[in-house]
């Protein structure tokens, strides 16, 4: 079985469905409202499980209620739950989620237990890293805490991906970037790492982050496909055209079946195309975690829905 160590954030969603994302000052009447687990960490750790590989999340949860359903949710995906923290002084992480009629979202975070991640809690998960074929991590936890990963990752020998998710504000440090073999931004957080104006194009964006000594760069274009640059040049594959209900967690949907498909032995082409399917059929599903397709759904997915 394919093992997956991912290092990352938990939160709770509070989604509403509205006609569009209110404007700043803003009151308008929404849809439908519904809470449910999400937290990019703990988003790519469930779609990871889903898919079939062996995971361990490494992450901190707030001794509250919010943090106990999340618990409870990961223990029932068969997800390694050991180097879970239950933080007595923060509560749970809680994202306040708008999704518009096109499946568009605007979140929010409150990170609480997930901004006190820090480099030992990681630490302590070191066996599971020395076990592990994949480690992946994202940006809603502390930097150190990442970095920690990352050296970890490098000194076991494993594949590290980082998905570069929320645009970081500052640039990452190098002994960070240093044990990264694959990065996954989206749009935005390429053009925030490599501080490119808005009109910088995906491919003079990937040479960018190429140059700072990441081997591969996935950078997702929504729609648009993915741009992928590594050793052997760059490609663009296309999107599957499908009716997003809720775009929210495509991106988390994308790197933990990328982590599995890498970790059971494909190419990252191949391993791009897996994790295009089950992105596609993610959006088509509101919320986060309820919607990450199981394996043989992204297995059977001939391309339409
Ligand atoms: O990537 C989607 C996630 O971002 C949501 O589940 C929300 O919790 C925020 O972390």
């Amino acid at each position: 079985m394919a093992r997956v160590v991912v290092v990352g954030s938990a939160n709770m969603d509070m989604v509403v469905r509205a006609p569009r994302i209110p404007r700043p000052g803003e009151t308008i009447v929404g849809l439908q409202f519904v809470m449910v687990a999400g937290g990019k960490g703990a988003n790519q750790a469930v779609a990871a499980a889903r898919l079939g590989a062996h995971v361990t999340f490494v992450a901190r949860v707030g001794n509250d209620l919010f943090g106990a359903h999340n618990l409870e949710g990961y223990q029932r995906e068969g997800i390694d739950c050991r180097f879970i923290v239950r933080d007595e002084e923060s509560p749970s992480g809680v994202a306040l989620i708008a999704v518009d009629a096109e499946g568009q979202n605007a979140i929010v975070v409150a990170p609480g237990a997930n901004m006190r991640l820090t480099p030992e809690d990681v630490a302590r998960a070191e066996e599971e890293f020395a076990r592990a074929d994949v480690v992946l991590a994202q940006l809603e936890v502390p930097i150190p805490a990442v970095t920690r990963t990352a050296e970890l990752a490098h000194k076991h020998g494993k594949r590290m991906i980082l998905n570069p998710a929320p645009a970081p504000r500052h640039p990452l440090p190098p002994e960070l970037l240093q044990h990264v073999d694959i990065l996954t931004p989206n749009e935005t957080e390429a053009q925030a790492l490599c501080n490119a104006p808005d009109y910088a194009s995906p491919e003079s964006m990937a040479q960018a982050l190429r140059a700072l000594g990441v081997p591969v760069v996935i950078i997702t274009l929504g729609d648009q496909g993915v741009l992928l640059q590594d050793a052997a040049g760059m490609q663009r594959m296309p999107a599957h055209p499908v009716q997003a209900i809720d775009t929210t967690a495509a991106g988390d949907a994308f790197a933990g079946a990328l982590a599995v498909a890498l970790a059971e032995g494909e190419s990252v082409e191949e391993a791009v195309q897996f994790a295009q399917r089950a992105a596609a059929l993610s959006v088509t599903r509101l919320g986060a975690q309820p919607s990450l397709p199981y394996r043989a759904e992204v297995d059977d997915f001939s391309g339409l829905i």
